[in-house]
């Protein structure tokens, strides 16, 4: 499906296909939700996934951030999780932890209770809120997302964040097979997840493989790519923008590349610069560090200038933090991020 006809000219768009837009587009990852006291006030306790349950109050959320800092993209609200949650495998996201699974995945009795996701029965609210958001957002594009096959196994292995993912490494070398047939059945379910929000009108994703940065190249080519790449081929055909995004994977970004995305998002540990030259011929995402964002504003501009100035002028630059936005970040600064952005980022030379 080709963007809508009045996204076409829309900043975000064009950069992700590498083109000159009239602007250097700008969004935060993880700008729905954390720093905004709006979203705090809406959303209440409770668990983010009932949040997510409710059409009308995830696609407020959606727009919250659209309206405050006027951003080039909504990111849908939502979560990685959700197609996991949705088929029944026994996830929560605990507030402050983050993804929690009741019974983790550790062996082949396991995959029965993987069963293929079918967005509109399992999650209708998704669709819901896609259509809600696209209706209300005009010309700014909607940005559907999913997790990243690893990214995704690792919370299901291990059964909550980890720092070393060890049970999910032992899994990946010592039962290779096993760790194959897992990867296909996520990327299925990321490719059924992201058809579903283009299907509903986002003109563009994200696939999220936050931390894919805990391989070697060699061991991210072999048992992660491939997986990966099953994704974006499956969205081809769809002619939405394809952006593929990881921590620490500086080591990975052209593996990253060669995984089909047309846009490589890179966080604040390498250079702008040097990441162009790791990403011939794709357009780039990022790359401020999102904690400069808590120093004083001389300094954040600066950096800001920083990275324009390591693009410098090239066409398929989106401007965005080099990982999601911190929860205590002063919205007013990501509003001055966004102007600075606006008034002096150029794709001319
Ligand atoms: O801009 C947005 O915030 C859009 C919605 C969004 C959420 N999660 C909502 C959320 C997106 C794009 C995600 C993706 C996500 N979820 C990723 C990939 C992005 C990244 O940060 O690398 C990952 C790894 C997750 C898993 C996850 N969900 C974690 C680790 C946590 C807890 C830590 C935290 O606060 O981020 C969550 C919870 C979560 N997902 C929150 C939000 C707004 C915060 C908690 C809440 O409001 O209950």
């Amino acid at each position: 499906m080709a963007p809508h006809p009045y996204l076409a000219d829309a900043p975000l768009l064009v950069a992700a296909q590498g083109g000159r837009a009239s602007r250097v587009p700008v969004w935060f990852m993880r700008q729905a939700g954390r720093s905004l006291p709006e979203y705090r006030e809406l959303r209440g306790e409770g668990s983010i996934l009932d949040a997510i349950h409710d059409p009308d109050l995830a696609a407020e959320i959606t727009l919250q951030p659209v309206r405050r800092y006027g951003v080039d993209a909504a990111i849908l609200f939502s979560d990685i999780v959700v197609p996991a949650a949705a088929i029944g495998f026994g996830v929560d996201v605990v507030p402050g932890v983050g993804p929690v699974v009741t019974e983790p995945f550790r062996s082949a009795a396991d995959l029965d209770r993987l069963r293929p996701y079918e967005p509109e029965e399992d999650a209708p609210y998704v669709g819901e809120t896609v259509r809600a958001v696209v209706a209300e957002i005009g010309a700014t594009p909607l940005i559907g997302f999913a997790g990243a096959p690893f990214t995704v196994a690792s919370y299901l292995i291990e059964g909550r964040p980890s720092r070393t993912y060890g049970l999910t490494k032992a899994m990946l070398h010592g039962e290779p097979k096993l760790w194959f047939e897992l990867l296909d059945r996520l990327a299925d379910m990321a490719i059924a997840s992201l058809l579903a929000q283009v299907a509903g009108g986002a003109s563009a994703i994200q696939l999220f493989d936050s931390w894919a940065g805990a391989l070697s190249p060699d061991v991210y080519a072999e048992h992660v790519l491939p997986h990966s790449a099953k994704v974006f081929a499956a969205l081809e055909a769809s002619g939405v923008p394809r952006i593929h995004f990881g921590v620490g994977t500086g080591e990975l970004l052209g593996l990253m590349g060669d995984a089909g995305a047309d846009v490589v998002g890179v966080d604040w540990r390498v250079p702008l610069d040097v990441a162009r030259e790791r990403l011939p011929g794709k357009a780039v995402q990022g790359n401020l560090d999102p904690a400069v964002c808590l120093a004083p504003w001389d300094v954040v501009a600066d950096r800001t200038r920083d990275v324009l100035r390591r693009n410098a002028g090239r066409p398929g630059h989106i401007f965005n933090l080099g990982h999601g936005v911190l929860p205590e970040l002063d919205p007013g600064v990501l509003k001055q991020v966004v102007d600075l952005v606006h008034e002096e980022g150029r794709t001319d030379g």
